[in-house]
């Protein structure tokens, strides 16, 4: 098969196209032919070697954590049929989704319906499983909280404005002037363009302040936390494992999150997005050959939503 791997840290012209053996599914495991694979921040910082403290050794990989296809074999103890249309958060640490064949355990799959693209449901299982447990595990959504996403146009901060809308959520948005409309076309009550103004600094307060940019610190945003509000990171960090521990007994607390793959999750954003409301924005889909193109634009920014690899092209 057809397959992008690196062979050391480097920046994104590493990344080569490569022949390689197919995968063979283990017994609890299903073969995907992969269609899309969503291409994620992490996937560039871990092939930079900005995250070797996270994820040490262990060359050639292939990236990627999110493919859509359809199955084309099953293991003895997985419950799917050849041809299903499915998406998955792949659970294997060093991801393994820009490939024409990818393997995962069967409960980090699950099936997609017809009204769903391939592109779409690629750009779906880390970014969603993201923005959904940061929101309602660590966060504790509820009905009528105020909720700041900041990053809000990004892969998780989109689907976690919208997730926070629909659970009755008021939202403000903060992201780049250029991106206003698309946030507010999420559902987002506010805007704050970053460059204009920091959120930490304004006269107002929120329950719930969702860092998905991982650009401010729990710190900073205290003074904007209300009473018992609580702060989510996406940055994984030691500084920030220390906010979560200290901060647990306090009024208002710090958590740093770590997305996990879990099937319930991906079900209840398929769900979400059947019944209208999540909507996958998908800015751009690259041939997979041209993976290195791919790397470098999600390292440049400035795309609303997700960017995913064609792998049928
Ligand atoms: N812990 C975990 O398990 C986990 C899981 C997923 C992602 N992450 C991390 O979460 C971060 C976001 O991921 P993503 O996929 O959403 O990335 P992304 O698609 O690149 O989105 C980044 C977002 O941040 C905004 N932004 C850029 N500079 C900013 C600033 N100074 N202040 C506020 N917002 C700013 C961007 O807005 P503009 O485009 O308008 O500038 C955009 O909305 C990445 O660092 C990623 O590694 C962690």
């Amino acid at each position: 098969m057809r397959a992008v791997v690196y062979k050391d840290y480097g920046g994104p012209e590493v990344l080569e196209l490569v022949e390689r053996e197919r995968p063979q599914p283990a017994r609890d495991e299903v073969l995907i032919r992969v269609a899309a694979a969503g291409i994620n921040p992490v996937d560039a910082r871990l092939r930079s070697g900005e995250m070797k403290w996270l994820l040490p050794g262990g060359f050639p990989r292939i990236p990627g954590y999110d493919v859509a296809g359809v199955i084309e074999q099953v293991g003895s103890q997985a419950n799917f049929q050849v041809g299903q249309r499915v998406l998955a958060f792949l659970d294997h640490v060093y991801g393994g989704g820009y490939a024409e064949y990818a393997v995962c355990t069967h409960s980090s799959v699950v099936e997609i319906p017809d009204s769903m693209t391939f592109d779409e449901a690629a750009a779906l299982p880390l970014a969603g499983s993201t923005a959904l447990q940061s929101l309602r595990e660590y966060g504790h959504l509820k009905s009528g909280m105020t909720v700041l996403v900041n990053g809000a146009s990004g892969g998780v901060g989109s689907l976690a404005v919208q997730i926070a809308v629909a659970d009755g959520a008021v939202v403000t948005g903060v992201a780049s002037s250029d991106h206003e409309d698309f946030v507010r076309s999420l559902g987002a009550a506010e805007f704050i363009d970053y460059r204009r103004h920091e959120f930490t600094s304004l006269k107002q307060s929120w329950d719930l302040v969702f860092d998905a940019a991982g650009k401010s610190s729990f710190k900073a945003s205290r003074p904007v936390l209300a009473k018992d509000g609580t702060y989510v990171s996406t940055e994984p960090s030691l500084r920030g494992l220390v906010v979560s521990l200290t901060t647990l007994p306090l009024e208002k607390q710090g958590r740093v999150m770590l997305a996990r793959s879990r099937k319930e999750d991906l079900s209840e954003l398929v769900r979400l997005s059947v019944e209208g409301h999540l909507k996958i924005h998908v800015a751009d889909s690259i041939p997979l050959s041209q993976a290195s193109d791919a790397h470098a634009k999600i390292e440049k920014g400035g795309f609303c939503g997700k960017i995913v690899l064609n792998v049928s092209q």
